[in-house]
């Protein structure tokens, strides 16, 4: 199986330059694999701040690692020649939060659909134009003749959500990239919506990375996932158990903060807050959770932690689990992929995740 795309040991730091001395790590040491022809949903978990859109950014180009390196079908983003990194421009593609940004108010939504096209030279006239368009509207649920010849306004924020996918889906791309795609559209929608992005997968495998802060929609699109506090990887593997019998204190503490009533509740709502002294402890050597961790014991403190292979589908950067072989390059990689092929055997039907469900 050749690789897709790979993140191999990034770290991003912000600051340090000449107009601050403070520097931020917004991701330290983060590495992900998607293989060809292996479709696979994985989904990149964390509260706010904690470098999930830093992670779509690098492997989107749009900034640059501080150290690591992104790599598109075994090629160095920072090596690719102007014909490899045009390719890797159409077939990675995103979805962003608010897709309003993405609309100029005075011109029709056709254009969005029409100007990837012209852009990549992908439609040889008018006519295949509008197959392709109509197609991809279609796919996502939207009937071209409601939704063609309208103004962004004139559409839903959900109508105008599904579009955005629709522009990705012109391009054939072969993974998309969604950062918080459905935060900003009413809960009602939601569903719809990533339902829409799971028939891509399946139906056209393609590759989804989902970016949230929602542990249940988490739940139900993922297959693998990967949990973030302050840039670093806490718990990564398989989002049933990850999600249902987390073992990384952070992500146990996420998961207790769903309310039972309110299962959409976002994540660092609430129960989860973080004090000064807490903080100080992030900028110290060992793990970042060690202010905030009921089980620290000294090591803690002292080094850096590794990740923990605490069975053959996860991943966990916790002393606690420190009798479990370490993670060594490839693992992680290795684990994504076990996921991936195992849900392309079975179907995945999930519901949401429950306490009652985590305590039976
Ligand atoms: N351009 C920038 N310059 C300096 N710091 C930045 C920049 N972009 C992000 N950061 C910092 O990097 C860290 C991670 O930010 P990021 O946007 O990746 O978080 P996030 O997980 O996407 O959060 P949210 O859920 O709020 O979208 C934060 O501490 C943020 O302040
Ligand atoms: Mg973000």
């Amino acid at each position: 199986m050749t690789t897709l795309l790979e993140a191999r040991n990034v770290t991003k730091v912000y600051g340090g330059g000449f107009l601050s001395k403070e520097t931020n790590v917004a991701l330290d040491n983060f590495s992900l694999t998607i293989e060809d022809g292996n479709p696979s949903v994985t989904v990149i978990a964390g509260e706010s701040g904690s470098g999930k859109t830093t992670i779509a950014n690098l492997l989107l180009d749009v900034i640059h690692p501080s150290a690591g390196e992104i790599r598109y079908r075994d090629k160095n983003l920072a090596h690719m020649s102007p014909a490899e990194h045009r390719t890797f421009r159409r077939e990675v593609q995103a979805i962003f939060q608010d897709p309003f940004e993405a609309y100029n108010p005075f011109h029709k939504v056709d254009r969005v659909l029409r100007m990837p096209l012209r852009k990549f030279g992908l439609a040889s006239g008018e006519a295949e134009q509008r197959k392709i368009i109509h197609e991809a509207l279609e796919l996502v649920g939207l009937r071209p003749e409601e939704t063609l010849g309208r103004y962004p306004h004139q559409l839903s924020g959900g109508q105008r959500q599904r579009v955005m996918v629709a522009r990705a889906l012109v391009l054939h791309p072969r993974i998309i990239i969604a950062d918080e795609p459905v935060s900003m559209v009413d809960a009602s929608l939601r569903a719809t919506i990533l339902e829409s992005l799971l028939r891509l997968n399946r139906e056209l495998g393609i590759s989804l990375i989902y970016i949230t802060h929602d542990l249940t929609t988490a739940y139900q699109v993922g297959q693998s996932i990967f949990v973030l506090y302050r840039g670093s990887v806490t718990e990564l593997g398989d989002v049933e158990l990850v999600i249902k019998h987390p073992q990384h204190p952070y992500t146990r503490l996420l998961v207790e903060s769903i309310p039972l009533a309110d299962p959409a509740r976002r994540w660092g709502e609430g129960t989860i807050s973080i004090t000064a002294e807490e903080e100080n402890h992030a900028t110290g050597p060992g793990c970042k959770f060690l202010g905030r961790c009921r089980h620290a014991m000294p090591i803690c403190g002292e080094q850096s932690v590794p990740t923990f292979r605490t069975d053959d589908l996860r991943g966990v950067a916790c002393f606690l689990h420190q009798d479990a072989p370490v993670m060594v390059d490839g693992d992680a990689a290795t684990v994504l992929s076990q996921l991936a092929r195992r849900s392309q055997v079975g179907s995945h039907a999930k519901t949401p995740s429950r306490k009652e469900e985590r305590e039976e």
